[in-house]
């Protein structure tokens, strides 16, 4: 499979059309971002984690009953995908307070959630990805009742899965956010599953092996996405 054209290039990937027209290939970079593109640098070897850990994930979410995007890893930072059509929210399931969820409600980062939180937001880089609920998604026309009610069950799911699955290797899945798309008539897993889109904290020390490391300067991002990508087994 090749890459014909490039389709779209986004903070941390390129997308390209191939000679088929129901897939894609995606294209890792090491490129990073932090608060809507205010904040840009790189973080050597991070494509190749994100891409490889990705697939790792989905295709263990697939075995579990997901339906995701992933078709084959063509390098270790090229992917071929199925071409969806994305449904434009971001869709962040919390089961430990962090981030902007901590400061909008004034709760203490690691507090355990009393039972994992849904939000979405509706991707908007102009108005800064604002945070929306599933009435005003419907109303704008972003997704459909039922693509809400499908999204909401699966990204449950895929939850309680990731949760279990990172437990095994020590580290505890704070938060994360991912998206869907249309393929076919289905609602299906699309984008990644990384260091990027997740926060991970081990187990024990709390160390965060994740983007927060870029995003507040806390130094050794590269060591953190390679501590994961070493306990997901695939360095
Ligand atoms: O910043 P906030 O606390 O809302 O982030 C929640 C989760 O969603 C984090 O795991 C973060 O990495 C992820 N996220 C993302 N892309 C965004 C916003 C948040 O992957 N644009």
């Amino acid at each position: 499979m090749e890459k014909k054209e490039l389709l779209y290039e986004g903070k941390a990937k390129k997308v390209y059309t191939t000679e088929n027209p129901d897939v894609l290939i995606v294209d890792y970079k090491d490129d990073a971002t932090a608060f809507n593109g205010v904040k840009k640098g790189t973080i050597v070897g991070k494509g190749v984690v994100n891409n490889r850990m990705t697939n790792h994930i989905f295709k263990m979410l697939e075995e579990k009953g997901i339906p995701t995007h992933f078709i084959e890893e063509l390098s270790d930072r090229e992917t071929a995908v199925k071409k969806v059509e994305i449904v434009p929210l971001e869709v962040i399931v919390r089961n430990v307070a962090a981030g902007s969820f901590s400061k909008k409600l004034g709760i203490e980062e690691g507090f355990r959630l009393l039972s994992p939180t849904l939000e979405f937001s509706y991707k908007n880089d102009e108005l800064g990805d604002p945070m929306i609920n599933d009435y005003y998604a419907v109303a704008i026309g972003a997704a459909t009742r039922e693509e809400i009610d499908k999204i909401t069950e699966l990204v449950f799911k895929i939850n309680e899965i990731l949760v279990d699955y990172f437990k095994s290797i020590k580290v505890d899945l704070i938060d994360f956010k991912v998206e869907f798309g249309r393929y076919k008539g289905q609602i299906i897993l699309a984008d990644e599953i990384s260091p990027d889109t997740c926060r991970f904290w081990d187990s024990e020390t709390h160390e965060k092996l994740d983007k927060d490391r870029f995003r507040r300067d806390l130094g050794h991002v590269e060591e953190a996405y390679e501590e994961i990508y070493r306990r997901i087994g695939l360095a």
